[in-house]
């Protein structure tokens, strides 16, 4: 067995080779040649902490696999990544495990590419100021890949914890592709009405903006929420999105509180969603039609994504 550490990941994995991937699984999971089975998700010791186990099978490759994720919050205040994530390897030959993968960059490179994917497809073609709610790994992963899809020029950041903020821009600087100018905002109102394409990427169990503020033309990917008690965005934002896309529609129904919530209000019923992004990228329906559309990218992560990833990366280290 192949073991492949945090820093392996993250010295043989860039953001160009990883958008490929991501779309040829977004392809090959349209096709059925890998999709992911159901979702465990366990509260642990009350509901900030989660335990959450995904799997997904692959009938093109000769793999299937699963990644285990933690997710504790409160782990910032002690110098430790909120999510912590694993992913094994088997082989669908012998069902031998082939790799055990270090999955922290892995997730968050996953989860923003998916977001640059839906970003290309949903946000306006000159979108090009970028608001980030959040200012960890997530948030990071979203500006790495983001700014392959679109020329940004402004870059608003928020968090709660203003520190963070400081190390954050510190870190863009350092993997910024052109000299755009990066603005800590004072609230999160202020990057969303400042900025063409929002992501909120936080582990907030509440609304970290007001929908109201959300103006026409915007298309924001909501990354946080991945339980059903977690609602990053209000209900007014979900109500006012012309289109709704997401990875994967059962982990979305299963997970996603963003959505969860006012449905189960009566709020919106299930067709409020569209689909997902492989509808969009392989032309099933359509992406957005005008620049007045307001677009939500509903993100609560896909295993076949994230096996995807780890396939590229066990097969570049297997040689
Ligand atoms: N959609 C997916 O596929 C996916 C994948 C990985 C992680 N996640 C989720 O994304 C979230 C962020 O993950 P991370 O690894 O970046 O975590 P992190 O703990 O490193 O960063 C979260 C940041 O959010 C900030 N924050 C919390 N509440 C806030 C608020 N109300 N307003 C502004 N900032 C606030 C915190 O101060 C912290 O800096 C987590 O909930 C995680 O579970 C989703």
């Amino acid at each position: 067995m192949l073991q492949i550490t945090e820093k392996q990941v993250q010295d043989s994995i860039t953001m160009d080779m990883a958008l490929p991937v991501l779309r040829n699984a977004y392809k090959d999971c349209m096709k059925g040649e890998i999709y992911a089975g159901d979702r465990i998700f366990m509260p642990l010791r009350g509901q900030e902490n989660v335990g959450q186990w995904l799997v997904a099978n692959c009938t093109n490759k000769p793999y299937f696999g699963s990644k285990f994720s933690s997710v504790f919050p409160e782990n910032v205040k002690k110098g430790l990544p909120s999510v912590i994530s694993k992913v094994s390897l088997y082989s669908a030959v012998t069902g031998e495990i082939q790799g055990l993968i270090d999955a922290n960059f892995l997730t968050a490179i996953k989860t923003g590419g998916s977001a640059a994917i839906a970003t290309d497809l949903m946000a306006k073609k000159d979108a090009n100021k970028l608001g980030i709610i959040g200012s960890g790994l997530q948030a990071f992963s979203q500006v790495l890949a983001i700014q392959e899809v679109r020329n940004i020029t402004e870059l608003y950041v928020y968090d709660i914890i203003p520190e963070r903020v400081d190390s954050f821009i510190k870190q863009i600087e350092a993997i910024k592709n052109n000299p755009y100018k990066i603005i800590a905002a004072m609230t999160a109102e202020e990057c969303v009405t400042q900025s063409d394409i929002v992501c909120t990427c936080t582990t907030s169990l509440t609304p970290v903006f007001k929908g109201s503020s959300v103006k026409p033309g915007t298309h924001i990917n909501a990354i946080g929420s991945f339980t059903p008690f977690m609602q990053e965005i209000d209900e007014e934002t979900v109500l006012k999105s012309d289109k709704v896309i997401t990875e994967h529609l059962e982990g979305l129904w299963d997970a996603a509180g963003d959505v969860l919530i006012p449905y189960e209000k009566d709020l919106i019923t299930k067709d409020k969603v569209n689909g997902t992004v492989g509808d969009v990228l392989t032309g099933m329906i359509s992406g957005r039609e005008n620049d007045q559309e307001i677009t939500l990218y509903e993100s609560v992560g896909s295993c076949v994504l994230d096996i995807a990833l780890s396939i590229a990366i066990y097969e570049k280290f297997k040689k």
